[in-house]
């Protein structure tokens, strides 16, 4: 795909490189991220009209540091260096780095010293966020100082006439409140770009390219109900019309009514060539008795497979596969934290599908930040309660139903987790909440009702607060509504009775049960 203006984003390993990314397409331009050590030849393809360098776990004079080619410096091209990327350009330029006696981290008071570019339209100080144990003691060649602090003399540096600039501070975190204006500054009156970044735009180039791409041919695509799924089926629809076929699987862990709200929006309101297929017994059959985890994923997992492969067959020739991957899954991130992760849960997915199909695939979100996606959906005209679902894992209820999978299981939980949800939206709650949903336990408990003695099941019910689903707080939901979404599953649920609330954080635990 290709856009106009690009602002590329040099990865040396922080933990904000994609916040950086993310507060320039706020600004309405389009951003990639990259390696630190991008060759030149292919910073130079990608015409960027600005370069961000990002921040990192490492010192510049460390034996190995990463760094960039340093002919970046005479491309022409504005650079901006956010903490150690200040740090690369003082060490490349001929300035000077050393490492401070106390690391400086937390709120910092700013005093700007140049207000003309980069702070333009700033006052005298202001609040930002510090995070670094080496700062720059001597500037380069031609360069001044824009900004200090108590501690750090130079916090902000430049030099004006080769558009190069450097900040010790973190503009792209939160707890700099006034950060996304010195990007502006930079994008608009640095950079000079014009700002042409929207979900519009977006769409416009999108559905171009997705003709290009496909050509006659026809694609097949995985409709799951969620937010990625269905803004992708959409793009592509929106592209080739009847040559996209999408195939929708209910595996019997599906929410409430969900088979039928994807008929009606999909098929009869959107007039789109869908396959609903109810698998729910083959999936309940292969996992009979399972109550392991990690082998409930991998189970459903191959059983989709299976089934697509099946149904994809049946349209006849195909040779694209649809996907609503996400920018987050692309970005190669480069990681200097070391040792391989351990995996805690492996994610369904349907990797491996592609390659088995010989298809090719056409993925129109990989460029796309979580919340963009969300405003294209809108811009397509996608009703605003898709746009705004909570996540629902690819296993479905059979993570949230701890201990085997059965029929009656997956029934009881829907009733209850429809009940969660309905009162959750109801107090206003549900757009302000990552997740809220009910989990199934593999206890019984005794209980009385009316004079008779109950011995039922127990449910949980799990809210959580959460940024990217990566960590995630309880939430703190007023006893009242608790108290109302426990009365209704006992009343209304037949063979529930008794309701706890999780009050774990992740971590130590995790979102899912399972
Ligand atoms: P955990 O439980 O790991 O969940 O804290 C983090 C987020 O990921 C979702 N999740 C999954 N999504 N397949 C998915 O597509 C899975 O196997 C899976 N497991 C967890 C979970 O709902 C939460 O939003």
């Amino acid at each position: 795909m290709s856009f106009e203006e690009l602002i590329l984003v040099l990865d040396f390993g922080s933990q904000y490189t994609q916040l950086i990314a993310r507060r320039i397409r706020e600004e309405k331009v389009f951003s990639v991220v990259k390696p630190y050590n991008l060759p030149l030849t292919q910073i130079k393809a990608l015409k960027p009209k600005g370069i961000i360098l990002s921040g990192s776990p490492c010192n510049v004079y460390q034996k190995d540091a990463p760094l960039p080619d340093p002919r970046i410096y005479s491309l022409r091209i504005p650079i901006l260096g956010i903490c150690y990327g200040l740090q690369v350009t003082s060490e490349l330029l001929g300035g000077s780095v050393k490492k401070v006696k106390h690391r400086e981290y937390g709120h910092a008071s700013l005093s700007i010293d140049l207000r003309d570019d980069l702070f333009f339209g700033f006052g005298r100080e202001m609040s930002c966020w510090m995070s670094h144990g080496d700062q720059v003691l001597s500037l380069p060649h031609g360069f001044e100082t824009i900004a200090h602090t108590s501690s750090s003399p130079i916090a902000g540096f430049r030099n004006k006439k080769l558009r190069l600039y450097g900040l010790q501070f973190h503009p792209e975190v939160t707890h700099t409140p006034a950060g996304h204006k010195i990007f502006k500054n930079f994008l608009y009156r640095i950079c000079g770009v014009r700002g042409k970044w929207t979900p519009k735009s977006f769409i416009h180039e999108t559905v171009k390219s997705i003709q290009n791409q496909i050509g006659k041919e026809r694609v097949v695509l995985g409709l799951s109900g969620g937010v990625d799924s269905s803004v992708a089926a959409t793009l592509v629809h929106r592209s080739i019309g009847s040559r996209l076929t999408c195939i929708f699987v209910d595996n019997g862990l599906l929410r409430l009514g969900e088979r039928e709200r994807v008929r009606r929006l999909f098929k009869k309101h959107l007039k789109m060539n869908i396959k609903i297929v109810d698998a729910s017994e083959r999936f309940l059959k292969a996992l009979k008795g399972v109550s392991d985890p990690e082998k409930k994923r991998k189970i459903i997992g191959k059983v989709f497979i299976q089934v697509f492969e099946d149904e994809a067959r049946r349209i006849g020739r195909v040779s694209f596969l649809g996907q609503g991957t996400l920018y987050p899954d692309v970005i190669e991130s480069v990681s200097f934290h070391g040792g391989p992760s351990v995996t805690i849960k492996s994610h369904h997915n349907v990797g491996g599908l592609p390659e088995r199909m010989k298809l090719k695939l056409v993925e129109p979100l990989r460029e796309l930040f979580k919340d963009e996606v969300r405003s294209v959906g809108m811009a397509l005209g996608l009703p605003k309660e898709l746009i705004n679902r909570q996540p629902f894992p690819g296993p479905g209820l059979a993570v949230r139903i701890l201990g085997p999978v059965t029929k009656t299981g997956c029934d009881l939980l829907r009733a209850v987790d429809f009940i969660v949800v309905e009162e959750i939206k109801k107090a206003g709650f549900y757009e302000k909440l990552w997740q809220s949903f009910a989990v199934l336990l593999p206890i019984k408990s005794v209980g009385v009702m009316g004079d008779e003695r109950t011995y039922e099941n127990v449910v949980a019910i799990r809210a959580v607060t959460s940024e990217d689903g990566m960590t995630a707080d309880w939430a703190k939901l007023p006893p009242q509504l608790l108290s109302k979404i426990s009365n209704r599953c006992i009343n209304e649920v037949r063979g529930v009775n008794r309701v706890c609330y999780d009050i774990s954080s992740k971590p130590p635990a995790t979102i899912e049960w399972e």
